[in-house]
């Protein structure tokens, strides 16, 4: 698919060509990753960051906000849980916090590869290349970091280099590749200075990244920081060129992800399910995506990595079992009510010819 079709398809409101779209996406996700709903154990570990990123919640100028950093035993008590709910992967997801340095998350990878021999993803920012290969070394499978847009100015605009060290995502998932990791990027749909032709070549970088993973969802303003503020509408792009940051325009980008990029994992997010949290979940995994991650961050740090507003809120599999017992609403039998299965083992890329 070239830039022009992908616009295309943004830009669809036609109900019977809508319905087009969702069936090749569905089409392409089950002949290449089938009804298998692979669930990843999401660990918060820190919301410590150095950055100042203008969309995010946890952004270091949020000085309001009481800082944490689980320590070695709590990841791993989290690991343990993933395993006993029979998730085949841990994600270790924080701020970009120096305080975890890279002998501590080292040994946290070794830890859980010993003890539960789960797939291992880090989401840990950007860090430095040796701290990339030596986490490899330890056993981590997988990197997560979306590169949040394709266009270098609204990138430059919204995520601030830090002083001396120009960010540049594009080249360390490039970098990471090159270190053996399956890499995963993303972008948030509807950010403010978002326009269709961005987001359009967004998905095609997704297609010339030959992503492993891909996790889109939308951009939900978060209050106390420079997007969310009641002035952010003059970071927005003219009214016909702005992407609206709604349920629709979400599920376009997981359907066309899904076509660009067949093979790969693709979560149905958080943030949709946040947008809508009756039907979300289930219409990601529907529009193309195959994977859920659940979040195992203990609740009373959960709370303090509120990314955008309402995260917090949304529960998975593991609060119902913790909370409710595995209920009518749980996340498996949500999974079997659309007709998939919850997959088994790691649930890495599989490759086309691998099989
Ligand atoms: N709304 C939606 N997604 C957000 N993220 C950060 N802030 C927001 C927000 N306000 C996404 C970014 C980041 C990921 C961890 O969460 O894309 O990479």
């Amino acid at each position: 698919m070239d830039h022009g079709e992908i616009r295309d398809w943004l830009l669809v409101s036609d109900e019977a060509r809508l319905a087009e779209l969702w069936g090749r996406a569905d089409a392409v996700r089950r002949e290449r990753v089938g009804d298998e709903v692979h669930l990843r154990g999401l660990i918060e570990v820190s919301n410590h960051c150095v950055r100042e990123c203008f969309y995010c919640g946890i952004r270091s100028g949020r000085r309001d906000l009481q800082r944490y950093r689980m320590t070695s035993d709590e990841i791993l008590a989290c690991a343990g849980d993933a395993r006993r709910f029979g998730y085949g992967t841990v994600v270790l997801q924080s701020g970009e916090d120096p305080g975890l340095t890279c002998d501590v998350v080292a040994g946290v990878v070794r830890g859980i590869k010993e003890r539960t021999g789960l797939a291992v993803t880090l989401s840990l920012g950007e860090r430095s290349d040796e701290d990339l290969t030596v986490w490899r070394a330890a056993g981590a499978d997988r990197y997560l970091l979306r590169f949040e847009t394709s266009d270098p100015h609204l990138y430059a605009r919204i995520h601030p280099s830090l002083a001396g060290r120009t960010s540049d995502r594009i080249a360390q998932l490039r970098r990471l590749r090159g270190a053996g990791y399956e890499i995963g990027a993303g972008v948030m749909v509807g950010i403010p200075g978002q326009t269709w032709d961005t987001l359009a070549r967004d998905i095609e970088l997704f297609g010339e990244l030959d992503l492993d993973m891909v996790g889109v969802g939308p951009f939900l303003p978060s209050p106390r920081t420079p997007l969310g503020a009641p002035d952010a509408d003059r970071f927005a792009a003219a009214p016909e060129a702005q992407v609206p940051n709604d349920e629709l325009t979400t599920l376009k980008v997981v359907a066309l992800s899904r076509l660009v990029c067949p093979e790969a994992n693709i979560p149905s997010t958080t943030a949709l399910a946040t947008i809508d949290p009756a039907e979300g979940r289930e219409l990601g995994l529907q529009r193309g995506a195959n994977v859920v991650m659940p979040n195992l961050t203990p609740l009373a740090y959960r709370a303090l990595y509120e990314i955008y507003p309402g995260k917090a809120r949304v529960h998975g599999i593991a609060d119902a079992d913790r909370i409710a017992g595995a209920g009518p609403s749980s996340l498996e039998s949500r999974i079997r009510a659309i007709g998939r299965r919850i997959g088994a083992g790691h649930g890495g890329r599989v490759r086309l010819g691998a099989r």
